[in-house]
């Protein structure tokens, strides 16, 4: 199986725990956009859900496809939230934001009773960190912002350089309307620490790791899917 059909079968089997009347939080991703397309057939033969999108890309898609969408505001609490990862490790935390939704995507999972990653088998890891960790940052200080992350993953001894996201020329711009730094730290063997230790400078405003949000993680391969549930 190619890329694209593992991503629709990991996509097909998360549908499976979908049901009528369920208030939904909806990924961002390649693999999260195959979820909305099959979810948006099922909506098209009748059931009936609504969608928090976790992205301005998102919720076009779902807008196109007829997806009914509605927000936090309205629906602030989720029954089930489907979204891709860029690392899944044996634990089920997450390394999130390569496509630059981490901030909506992290608040749309905690709004969720589940939340259940969708991803084929390339994104399971041993250790997180072989992705670059995006960390989401207010633009107003961003030198002292970087060189503050820099100190804090070193005093846990993680270096490596770190990355101002680009699009072109062009500081990539997240729907928050914030920078994205991409940390190269290599092998993250503690989560927690470095998830603590970046909440606490003022700068940054959200980072990709996703520490005990995810309840499963259904894993497409040539050999099928195999879904993994959080112990917790
Ligand atoms: C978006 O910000 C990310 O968290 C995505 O969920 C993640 O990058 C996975 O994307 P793909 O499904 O495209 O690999």
């Amino acid at each position: 199986m190619d890329a694209r059909q593992l991503k629709v079968e990991a996509a097909r089997a998360a549908l499976s725990h979908v049901r009528d009347g369920m208030r939904l939080g909806i990924g961002t991703g390649t693999t999260a956009e195959e979820f909305v397309r099959l979810l948006a057939e099922k909506v098209g033969a009748g059931m009936n859900v609504v969608g928090v999108p976790t992205s301005e890309r998102t919720a076009a898609l779902c807008m196109e496809l007829g997806v009914p969408l509605t927000t936090l505001e309205e629906t602030p609490e989720l029954d089930l939230t489907i979204d891709g990862a860029d690392e899944i490790d044996p634990s089920l935390t997450l390394i999130k934001g390569g496509g630059g939704a981490l901030l909506r995507e992290k608040i749309v999972a905690a709004a969720s009773s589940r939340m259940i990653v969708i991803a084929d088998r390339s994104k399971l890891v041993e250790t997180l960190g072989r992705f670059p960790l995006p960390v989401e940052v207010n633009r107003f200080g961003l030198r002292a912002t970087e060189i503050a992350v820099s100190k804090a993953a070193a005093a846990l001894g993680l270096e490596g350089p770190i990355a101002l996201r680009m699009t072109g020329s062009q500081p990539f711009v997240t729907d928050g309307g914030h920078f994205i730094l991409d940390a190269s730290f290599g092998r993250i063997p503690d989560t927690r620490a470095l998830s603590d230790a970046l909440h606490a400078i003022p700068g940054v405003v959200e980072h990709g790791l996703f520490i005990g949000l995810a309840s499963a993680a259904v894993i497409a391969g040539d050999d099928g899917i195999e879904t993994v549930y959080a112990t917790r």
